[in-house]
């Protein structure tokens, strides 16, 4: 079986020498040793917080010294889906609005139902949300009277999960003013939960800026992660969050688990200030640029003219669409007559929230180049194309 479905990141060049040096010198000495071995504290590793503030302070280029960036407001979590799952426990109830990418991470979508949330999608274009039809949403919702029960908008922004599209950074700002203004026919206010999952894995475009780089940082709650960069298996990520917001999460956490490992965090921080963790960055941009362009080679060899995708610039995913009328969901044939055939995909459908305001699609497939050698995404796109070519004759 040749899976082009998990989100799992590039096995073969997994940072192990580097993590066995690092946890090496943790663990030589008496001091460093026990000081990760021992209990830390909930919110995280103090200098792991201070790189990590640091970080995404100069990769927003920004100038400011208002605290947006401050470590005091930075979570180490168990990867950033705790982080996300932390945010609906803080600010949601059963019944309340989330707005979100149609089609989304859908993880997310699971998080969102285990908390009783309604999702409503706003449509993506190729340069990211759509923000006339957030608006046209927020105004719907405020003339129903349902705007107190929205809290946030949740955006994947970079190389999206499942799409690959990025958002620009004047339509965080944009999505930002109108959150804003909706605000006080809320009641409340209204965030914008940037997931930033996939900000490290890019290897094409210029860099763009984060929405904590925007006037006013104070709705902004920032999700990353040092999973798909580094490794997923030490499940770290973070959030940056306003100050209230943050304490919650915190007294959340802590009823969770104390804090995230803490020798793991003491690895992830002598990796981000000895520059091996950038080093392995451009390794791995490198092999996902060559994955990425194997794909999409192969989707031009073996996929008939009218299916379409992106070559991604980032991250881990290929959108493709097929033709409307093709059924490419969960219970098609085309994903059995795959299965068959030795491919697995994710079935874009999964990627849509339940929202009664529109169909949800079927035609589309998200397929991940992470872990498949290149020689398993050369067959396996070239089996998809055999039932794609069945299937539009
Ligand atoms: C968009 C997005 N957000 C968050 C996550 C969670 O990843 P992690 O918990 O490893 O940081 C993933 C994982 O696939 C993802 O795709």
């Amino acid at each position: 079986m040749i899976s082009l479905a998990a989100g799992f990141t590039d096995s073969a060049s997994l940072p192990v020498a580097e993590a066995r040096e690092l946890l090496q010198e943790i663990l030589r000495s008496p001091k460093t040793g026990r000081s990760a071995l021992q209990y830390g504290t909930t919110a995280g590793d103090p200098l792991l917080r201070r790189l990590t503030a640091e970080r995404l302070h100069a990769a927003d280029g920004a100038s400011t010294s208002d605290g947006r960036y401050s470590p005091e407001r930075l979570l180490i979590t168990n990867g950033s889906q705790q982080l996300l799952y932390l945010v609906a426990e803080a600010l949601c109830d059963p019944g309340d609005i989330v707005l979100l990418e149609d089609p989304t991470y859908f993880v997310y979508l699971g998080i969102a139902q285990s908390h009783g949330l309604r999702g409503r999608g706003i449509p993506l274009r190729d340069d990211g949300l759509d923000v006339a039809q957030l608006e046209r949403t927020l105004e719907a919702l405020r003339r129903r009277g349902d705007l107190p029960r929205v809290k946030l908008l949740y955006v994947v922004t970079y190389h999206q999960n499942p799409t690959g599209i990025t958002t620009t950074f004047e339509k965080k700002v944009r999505a930002l003013e109108l959150l804003r203004r909706y605000e006080k026919a809320a009641g409340h206010p209204i965030y914008l939960l940037e997931d930033a999952a996939y900000r490290e894995l890019r290897f094409a475009g210029p860099p763009v800026r984060s929405a904590l780089a925007a006037g006013d940082p104070a709705r902004v709650i920032y999700a990353g992660t040092f999973s798909k960069p580094f490794a997923t298996g030490a499940r770290l990520g973070f959030g940056l969050l306003p100050p209230a917001l943050f304490a919650a999460a915190v007294r959340i956490k802590g009823n969770h688990d104390f804090g995230s490992a803490n020798l793991l965090q003491h690895l992830l921080a002598r990796a981000l200030a000895s520059g091996r963790y950038d080093e392995h960055l451009a390794l791995i941009a490198r092999r996902y640029a060559r994955k990425a362009a194997t794909m999409t080679a192969a989707l031009r060899a073996h996929f008939p003219a009218s299916v379409r995708w992106h070559a991604p610039a980032g991250g881990l995913y290929v959108w493709v669409q097929l033709p409307q009328r093709i059924n490419a969901g969960l219970k098609s044939k085309f994903f059995t007559e795959a299965l068959a055939n030795d491919v697995l995909y994710v079935p874009g459908e999964i990627c849509y929230a339940d929202d009664p305001s529109r169909r949800r699609p079927r035609n589309e497939l998200r397929l991940s180049y992470g872990d498949a050698s290149l020689a398993g995404i050369r067959a396996g796109i070239a089996a998809l194309g055999r039932v794609a070519r069945r299937h539009l004759l």
